[in-house]
């Protein structure tokens, strides 16, 4: 095993972000693997051709969320990983789950946080009528798109944008983001306070 930071990619679908981080080619950053629980994502043909290690564990095969949590954890143990980046993971983890890996998971989600978090977040911006929206970089905790901000990107909405064209340029932002957040943990240089607010050193 390399010594170098250990990071695992969590997503179900389309897996754009997760070719992100692979071609950021992040200094000293190694994508030791990617998990998915959705046998027919794309994300899995991504992973193939960049011959990174991939687990699929399609949740529907477990009688409970734990005994889901589980497996992944049996799983995925012996990559030793540093951060789990979920990008576009369909799936609720559960206290047991984040505790086990506490302060090593972080989330992206496509709005301004703690703006328009759930689902379809660029529709909802939309429909609320905000001039400004973005994507979040955040620490999981226990509750939903809720744990400490890292990064932020933004993005204005245009009078002429729809869903599918703000999720694009929301994308585009992700995509630089994302990278940059995962550099900054793995120098050590995001600190975390008691509180919500996490600090990033120069
Ligand atoms: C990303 O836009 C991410 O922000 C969103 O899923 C998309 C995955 O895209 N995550 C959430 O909505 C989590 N609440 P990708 O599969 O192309 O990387």
């Amino acid at each position: 095993m390399s010594d170098k930071f250990r990071i695992g990619v969590f997503s179900s679908g389309n897996g754009s972000n997760f070719e992100a981080i692979v071609k950021a080619d992040i200094p000293n950053v190694e994508v030791s693997f990617l998990l998915c629980n959705i046998e027919d994502a794309y994300v899995l043909e991504r992973a193939k051709n960049f011959s990174i290690d991939s687990i699929l564990l399609p949740h529907k095969n477990f009688e409970s969320r734990k005994d889901f949590e589980k497996e992944i954890i049996s799983r995925i143990q012996d990559y030793d990983v540093d951060l789990i980046i979920l990008a576009g993971f369909k799936r609720i983890l559960s206290p047991f789950f984040i505790n086990y890996f506490e302060k090593k998971i972080i989330n992206l989600h496509p709005s301004l946080l703690p703006s328009f978090p759930g689902l379809r977040a660029p529709k909802q911006a939309l429909e609320y009528g905000v001039k400004f929206t973005g994507c979040t970089v955040h620490f999981v905790d226990d509750g939903v798109d809720t744990g400490p901000i890292i990064l932020q990107g933004l993005i204005e909405i245009l009078d002429s944008d729809d869903e599918e064209s703000l999720m694009k340029k929301i994308h585009e932002k992700e995509h630089e983001i994302l990278p940059v957040a995962i550099e900054l943990i793995s120098e050590g240089k995001v600190k975390t306070t008691e509180g919500r607010r996490v600090f990033i050193d120069n």
